[in-house]
C-alpha cells in the first residue's frame, strides 16, 4: 500500500537497524507506553514477536530513501467492528507532516477498505504533536481522563480521540463537492 510520498508495508527482521533507530531514542520514546529498546537483542523480538505477528502493523517507508522511518498499528476490536491505533516515527523525519499523510491513508483503509465504524486512539496530553495529528486527521476528542495511568515513574492524562464512520464519509462527500466545484 502507498500513498504519495509513503510506502506502508509488513516489517521483516531487515528494518532491525532502522527499527532500533527510533525505538532506542529517548526523545522518541517519552510519549508512547512501551520502554525504549535497550539493545539490537530486544529490537529483534519486538519485529518477529509482536510487529511481524499483527497482521495490521506496517512499516513506516519513505519512498525517496527506501528507509523504514516508523511503524503504524491498528489493533481490531472485530466485535464492535472498531479500530484503535498508534504510531511513532523517527525523529529525523517529524514536521515532514508524514504521520498526517500516513493517518489519512489509514482512515481510508479503514473505512473504505475494511469498513469499520468506528476508529479511535488516546495520547498523553502533553503531546501536543499527536493530537495535531489527530486533529487535523479529523478525529475529534470524546474525554480526557485525568492522571489515569502510571507510566515511567509518574500519573499521566489521557486525551481519547474517535472519528466515525458517519463523519469520515460525510467529511469525504465534502471534499468530493469542494474539488468538483
Ligand atoms: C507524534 C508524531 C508521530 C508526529 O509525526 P509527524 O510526522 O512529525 O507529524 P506531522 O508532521 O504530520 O504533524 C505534526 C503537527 O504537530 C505540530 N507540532 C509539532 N510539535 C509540536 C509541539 N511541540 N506543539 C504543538 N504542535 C506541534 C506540527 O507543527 C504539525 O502541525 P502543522 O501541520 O499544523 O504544522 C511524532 O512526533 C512521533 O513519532 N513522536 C514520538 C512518538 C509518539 O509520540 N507517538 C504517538 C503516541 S500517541
Amino acid at each position: 500500500m502507498q500513498s504519495e510520498r509513503l510506502i506502508f508495508r509488513k516489517f521483516s527482521l531487515d528494518d532491525i537497524d532502522d527499527v532500533f533507530e527510533f525505538g532506542s531514542d529517548d526523545e522518541t520514546c517519552k510519549f508512547v507506553t512501551w520502554d525504549k529498546h535497550k539493545n539490537i537483542l530486544e529490537t529483534e523480538k519486538v519485529i518477529t514477536d509482536y510487529f511481524m505477528k499483527n497482521k495490521y502493523c506496517f512499516a513506516i517507508v519513505e519512498k525517496i530513501s527506501n528507509k523504514c522511518i516508523g511503524s503504524f498499528e491498528f489493533k481490531a476490536d472485530i466485535k464492535n467492528n472498531s479500530l484503535s491505533f498508534g504510531y511513532v516515527l523517527n525523529k529525523k523525519f517529524w514536521n515532514k507532516g508524514y504521520m498526517t499523510e500516513t493517518l489519512n491513508f489509514m482512515l481510508g483503509y479503514a473505512f473504505n477498505t475494511l469498513k469499520v465504524n468506528r476508529v479511535s486512539a488516546t495520547h498523553i496530553r502533553e503531546n501536543l504533536a499527536s493530537g495535531k495529528v489527530m486533529e487535523k486527521c479529523g478525529l475529534e476528542i470524546e474525554g480526557i481522563f485525568e492522571d489515569v495511568e502510571f507510566l515511567k515513574g509518574r500519573y499521566i492524562t489521557l486525551v481519547y480521540r474517535a472519528i466515525l464512520r458517519k463523519n469520515y464519509l460525510k467529511g469525504e462527500k465534502e471534499y468530493e463537492t469542494i474539488r468538483n466545484a
